[in-house]
């Protein structure tokens, strides 16, 4: 009897082996030469180095401890594998993710079918756990039914005229920036601050009164819960898999937080609901259109919550860093600071706040804008799975193909940008982003692009023309420049700048 057992534990054991050496061994083996029989080549695949994931891991760490010169020359810290290895393979290039094939290309036909895809076959992934679990169903992590039933309610929240009302809101956030810089200037002529961190808060904020901040006492003590749940989130991201299970505290910490977040949000959806009356907040939006679509299925208060952290998570730091890079384009660029801030003088005079049609006015400073979402886009690249055996441009992905999107490589070509696409160059968008927009999508492209597009513009605008219209700076010495990659392009040790009143002692409160 007991040999009997060991015969079973035995062929159980050789069942697993066999498994093991298939998915770790075999299949990579099989895939490596399928890739390479349709041009892709790549660094080997290394059974004990995750695939490529520890080479990844060491590469990025590495170029963490480099220090670039002031131009934009940023590929081999912000993105160091795809540096190396698009050099030694060229621009389309396998590597792996475990035992995940992933493919990397910029052939614009093969990125617009990815893209534009909408049959199924193409899902989104999001590789940190973390996050995944933080976000819970929101829109940025679902596919297929689930997310089409999401993006319906998710949309209207985001139509123009929701937009125009949140100008005020933007204005209240942007005013207390600039209030809070005009009291540092009033002690001293010129003073230095890191305007990433602030820049943090002020999107923070935008992201809290847009979303759900009719009640500002309710909205800040949900924007301090999710900043600590999604800081956790981060910090526990490793590419060794259980990591983020290795530390019980902030395991701990994290199931608090999320009791909490969820506590305070109950609160507030089902108070909104009782009121009857809609608020002008993306909540309020959601609710409205929640109520339409109840027929076809509409989102329970658990989903509508997941969609109100989400929003937090994916329009804070993209929109900080946008603002950041700016600030530092500009900072370096005094000659685009001086035009820009002409034309703002011109919109608005030296006194008042955007409206609606003002931001629309801005050219120069929009061109500005998409100018830096070029050279330091946010997000750097856009992630793909295969979901089943299908064919893309002339590409055979069998099921579990990863295929990266690498927006921000594509953002340097120089095929697609000429021999200046290195360069600060807002002349290149004096025709808007339409004429370049085949192969310019800071905001991804097709039926997932990003639903925030527009209000991260419009703070954008509103806040760099506010700070033109009260502050000259230029970049301080102590800025040291290391754009890297978690989760956003963000630059790693700040951008310290040194502003100077234009007009000290400016009443702005008067306003
Ligand atoms: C400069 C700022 C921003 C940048 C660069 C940015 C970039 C992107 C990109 C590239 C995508 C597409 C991802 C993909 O195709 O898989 C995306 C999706 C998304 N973004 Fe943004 N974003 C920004 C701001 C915002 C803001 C302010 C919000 C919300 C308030 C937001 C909410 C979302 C959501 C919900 C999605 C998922 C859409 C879907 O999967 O259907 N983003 N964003």
């Amino acid at each position: 009897m007991e040999w009997a057992w060991v015969g079973v534990f035995a062929g159980f054991l050789c069942i697993m082996v066999g498994h093991l050496i298939k998915s770790l061994w075999l299949e990579p083996k099989r895939k490596t030469e399928y890739f390479r029989a349709q041009g892709f080549e790549g660094p080997p695949y290394k059974i004990l180095g995750m695939g490529n994931g520890v080479e990844i891991a060491r590469l990025m760490t590495e170029s963490r401890s480099m220090a670039l010169p002031l131009d934009n020359n940023i590929m081999p810290v912000a993105l160091p594998f795809y540096h190396l290895w698009s050099k030694l393979y060229g621009s389309r290039f396998l590597c792996w993710f475990g035992s995940k094939p992933a493919l990397c290309t910029d052939d614009p036909i093969v990125v617009k079918e990815l893209l534009m895809n909408n049959n199924g076959v193409l899902q989104t992934m999001i590789f940190n756990p973390s996050i995944k679990e933080a976000l819970g169903r929101g829109i940025l992590v679902l596919n297929g039914s689930d997310w089409e039933r999401h993006r319906r309610i998710v949309i209207p929240a985001f139509g123009i005229d929701n937009l125009k009302e949140m100008v005020s809101r933007i204005n209240e956030s942007a005013k207390n920036v600039i209030q809070c810089w005009t009291q540092k200037a009033r002690s001293c002529d010129e003073f230095e601050l890191d305007v990433f961190k602030e820049f943090k808060i002020f999107t923070a904020n935008v992201i809290g009164t847009t979303s759900f901040g009719s009640e500002p006492g309710q909205a800040k003590r949900i924007i301090e819960l999710l900043d600590e749940q999604i800081a956790l989130a981060i910090a526990n991201y490793s590419f060794v898999p259980g990591y983020r299970y290795l530390f019980v505290k902030r395991r701990w910490r994290n199931m608090k937080l999320r009791r909490e977040i969820r506590k305070c949000f109950t609160e507030l959806v089902e108070g909104r609901k009782k009121m009857g009356k809609r608020d002008r907040d993306l909540l309020g939006s959601m609710l409205e259109a929640n109520q339409k679509e109840a027929v076809n299925g509409g989102l329970s208060t658990e989903e509508i919550i997941d969609e109100c952290k989400t929003f937090f998570f994916a329009g804070h730091e993209t929109s900080a860093a946008l603002l950041a890079w700016t600030c530092m384009l500009l900072g370096i660029h005094q000659e685009w600071q001086d035009s820009a801030r002409a034309e703002v003088f011109e919109v608005l005079g030296t006194e008042r706040v955007p409206t609606w049609s003002d931001v629309n006015k801005l050219k120069t400073v929009g061109m500005i804008l998409n100018e830096s979402l070029r050279l330091y886009p946010p997000g750097v690249a856009i992630a793909r799975k295969a979901v089943k055996d299908c064919k893309i441009g002339s590409i055979c992905l069998p099921k579990d193909t990863q295929f990266l999107v690498p927006i921000l490589p594509m953002n340097y070509s120089e095929t697609i940008w000429g021999d200046d696409a290195e360069k600060f160059n807002p002349y290149r968008f004096s025709e808007g982003s339409e004429k370049a927009m085949g192969s310019f999508f800071p905001f991804g492209k097709g039926p997932r692009a990003c639903v925030g597009q527009k209000l991260a513009l419009l703070e954008s605008k509103i806040l760099v023309a506010m700070i033109l219209q009260n502050f000259s700076f230029h970049m301080s010495k102590n800025y040291i420049h290391s754009p890297v990659v978690f989760v956003t392009l963000y630059p790693q040790h700040g951008i310290p700048i040194i502003l100077h009143a234009l007009k000290r002692l400016v009443a702005i409160n008067r306003r």
